[in-house]
C-alpha cells in the first residue's frame, strides 16, 4: 500500500495511520464477537441519516448492558473528521464498539474500558449498475439468534448465506424463517404488491431495525402511499409488482429475481425510481 492510501483512523481517542492502529488479541470484539457495529454512507462528502445511526447505535449497546465511551455528539464529530481528512466524497464510515480487552473469560470486568473503532471506506453508491438492473436474491433458512435487533458484530450466519447466494450467481441471500421472509442478509425486504401496496416486516426481534426503512417509510407516508407492516412468503414475492431491499450502502435498489423467478417484467419498477428519487434528494437535503 502506498502512503497515498493510507487512511486515517480512529482508535480509542487518537487519530492514527491505519497501519499503526493495533487492537489487543484479548479484545472480546475479536475473542467472543461481543460487539456492536454500524455502517453509515457518504455522499458529497456529508453523513447520510447520521443520526438515525446514533439513536440505534446507542440503543444496541444499551440491550448488551455497554455503554460508549465517548457521546453519539462526538462520534458525529470523529466520523466527520475522518471523511474530511481522508477525502472520502462518496462511501461509508464504519463503526465498531466491543466491550474491550482482558484475559478471556466470558464473565467480563463491569469497569473495561470499551474499544471504539472507526474508519472510512471508499465506496460507489449512487450509480451503480443495480439501480438500472436491480439485483438477484436466493432465499435460504435464516440461521441467526433471535435477538437481531441489536447490530451484534456476530455476522458469521451472514457470511455463509452471502457466500451461498453468490456462489450459485445470486447479489444477496434472503433469510427466511417459518416460512416468511426475516430479511437479506444485510438489508430488508420489500414487496410492492399488484395493487401497489408495500409491505415491509413491522420492527422485532426478528429483524434489524433499519435505518433506511425508517427514512422510505416516512417518505412513502408523506406521499400517502399504502404501507403495510407484515411478513410475507417467498411466493408472494414472486407474485408481487415490485421487490426492493434497502440499506445504508445500497439506499434503495430493486430486486428483479427471486430464487431465479423474474419480478414482474424483470425490470425495476416505477415505484422502486419514485422513492429512490425521493430517498436520494431527502438524503442529500438532511446530510451533515
Ligand atoms: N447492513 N438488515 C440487516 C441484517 C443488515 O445487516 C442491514 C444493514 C440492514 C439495513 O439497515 P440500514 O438501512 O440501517 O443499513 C437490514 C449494513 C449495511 C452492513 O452490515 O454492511
Amino acid at each position: 500500500m502506498t502512503a497515498a492510501t493510507i487512511r486515517t483512523v480512529y482508535l480509542n481517542g487518537a487519530f492514527l495511520p491505519e497501519n499503526e492502529a493495533h487492537l489487543s488479541i484479548f479484545d472480546r470484539g475479536f475473542l467472543f464477537g461481543d460487539g456492536i457495529y454500524e455502517v453509515t454512507a457518504v455522499l458529497d462528502g456529508k453523513l447520510i441519516d447520521s443520526a438515525l445511526h446514533m439513536t440505534r447505535l446507542e440503543r444496541s449497546v444499551e440491550e448488551i448492558g455497554g455503554r460508549l465511551p465517548i457521546t453519539t455528539d462526538e462520534i458525529v464529530a470523529i466520523e466527520k473528521r475522518l471523511v474530511e481528512e481522508n477525502h472520502l466524497a462518496e462511501g461509508l464510515v464504519y463503526l465498531q464498539y466491543t466491550r474491550g480487552a482482558e484475559d478471556r473469560n466470558f464473565f467480563y470486568s463491569e469497569d473495561l474500558q470499551p474499544t471504539l473503532v472507526i474508519f472510512t471506506q471508499q465506496k460507489t453508491l449512487e450509480h451503480v449498475a443495480a439501480v438500472e438492473k436491480g439485483l438477484k436474491v436466493k432465499s435460504m433458512p435464516d440461521q441467526r439468534w433471535a435477538r437481531r435487533d441489536i447490530k451484534s458484530v456476530c455476522l458469521l450466519p451472514q457470511v455463509l448465506a452471502k457466500r451461498a447466494a453468490r456462489a450459485e450467481g445470486f447479489d444477496e441471500a434472503w433469510l427466511i424463517e417459518n416460512g416468511m421472509v426475516t430479511e437479506g442478509a444485510s438489508s430488508t425486504a420489500y414487496i410492492v404488491t399488484r395493487d401497489g401496496r408495500i409491505v415491509t416486516r413491522a420492527n422485532s426481534h426478528a429483524t434489524l431495525p433499519g435505518c433506511t426503512r425508517l427514512a422510505v417509510l416516512e417518505l412513502a407516508r408523506e406521499e400517502g402511499l399504502a404501507l403495510e407492516e407484515r411478513a410475507f412468503s417467498v411466493d408472494e414475492a414472486k407474485a408481487a409488482a415490485e421487490v426492493w431491499l434497502t440499506s445504508a450502502s445500497n439506499f434503495i435498489v430493486s430486486i428483479t429475481n427471486v430464487d431465479g423467478a423474474a419480478i414482474g417484467d424483470g425490470k425495476p419498477g416505477p415505484m422502486f425510481r419514485r422513492l429512490r428519487a425521493l430517498y436520494m434528494e431527502n438524503a442529500r437535503r438532511t446530510a451533515i
